[in-house]
């Protein structure tokens, strides 16, 4: 394909062996098309093979390669280069993070914190349903609707990157781990609720830290808007606390006979491609 523009990569570069952080700049020929991540890999291939920068799936699911590129937080896989409208390219790591080297920040933070919130389906009527299934539970899509933009993270790391709060107190949960707090506590399957993720509203590391500056939705590649699922968490605590919160509204469930033969009219799966 045709070059349409050189562009200057000034990529901030950082190795645990010499200390301190460095720019360096690469000419990157710049076709039609071309993401900031084919770029990285250009520079790799051509200019210097120790620079090091992390991606998985190319398609913008697996958030490895988020990033910040003259000042936005971008997913290098997804972010072409002529779309930034420059001719540099200021290339650094995300912020609040340790840097391992160049580009790659330890992300351990964000899944720790993740983790803290307890970020799955919470059961106390079935647990054995979770081990052993013997059904579906029923929810409508109103009721999915109420969830269903915060199960779009991808756990990239850029909304905590931008907060300002992260930056001055390490030990706030964030908008990543208080937003899948919220996801779960008006999820109509969860039997759990923030009692059973205390730690949402403790207050150092809680919700009510939040200052709502919003950075973080900005930041987000996802159009999750952490942002705003922090300020709805606020409200169900405060209505929990003071006893003001409906009883949650519990899912039905459907039980399904997993030995049965299909139905008549089931649609036939495909045939096999592979012998065997
Ligand atoms: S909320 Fe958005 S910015 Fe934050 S980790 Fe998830 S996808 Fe990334
Ligand atoms: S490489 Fe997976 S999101 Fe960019």
């Amino acid at each position: 394909m045709e070059k349409v523009k050189d562009v200057v990569f000034r990529v901030l570069r950082y190795s645990p062996e010499t200390g301190s952080p460095r720019w360096a700049e690469y000419k990157v020929p710049v076709v039609k098309g071309m993401t900031v991540l084919e770029g990285l890999f250009y520079i790799k291939e051509n200019h210097d093979p120790t620079l090091v920068f992390r991606a998985s799936c190319r398609m913008g699911v697996c958030g490895s390669c988020a990033m910040k590129v003259n000042g936005k937080h971008i997913l290098a896989c997804q972010t072409q280069i002529l779309k930034l409208n420059s001719d540099v390219l200021n290339v650094e790591p995300l912020n609040n993070y340790r840097v391992i080297r160049d580009l790659v920040p330890d992300l351990t933070p964000l899944f720790q914190k993740h983790a803290t919130v307890k970020p799955y389906i919470i059961r106390y009527s079935d647990p054995e349903e979770f081990n052993d299934p013997t059904g579906e539970y029923l929810q409508s899509p109103k009721e999915l609707e109420e969830f269903l933009q915060f199960t779009y993270c991808i756990k990239c790391g850029a909304c905590l990157s931008a907060c300002p709060v992260v930056s001055g107190n390490e030990d706030f949960l964030g908008p990543q781990a208080l937003t899948q707090a919220y996801r779960y506590a008006v999820d109509t399957r969860d039997e759990g609720y923030i009692v059973d993720r205390e730690v949402v509203s403790d207050i150092v590391s809680g919700v009510f830290r939040c200052h709502f500056v919003g950075a973080c939705s900005e930041a987000c590649p996802k159009g999750v808007d952490p942002g705003m699922a922090l300020q709805l968490l606020k409200k169900e605590i405060f209505l929990y606390t003071f006893g003001l919160k409906r009883e949650k509204k519990k899912a039905g469930f459907h039980r399904i006979d997993f030995n049965a033969p299909p139905p008549p009219d089931a649609p036939k799966p495909p045939p096999r491609t592979v012998e065997g």
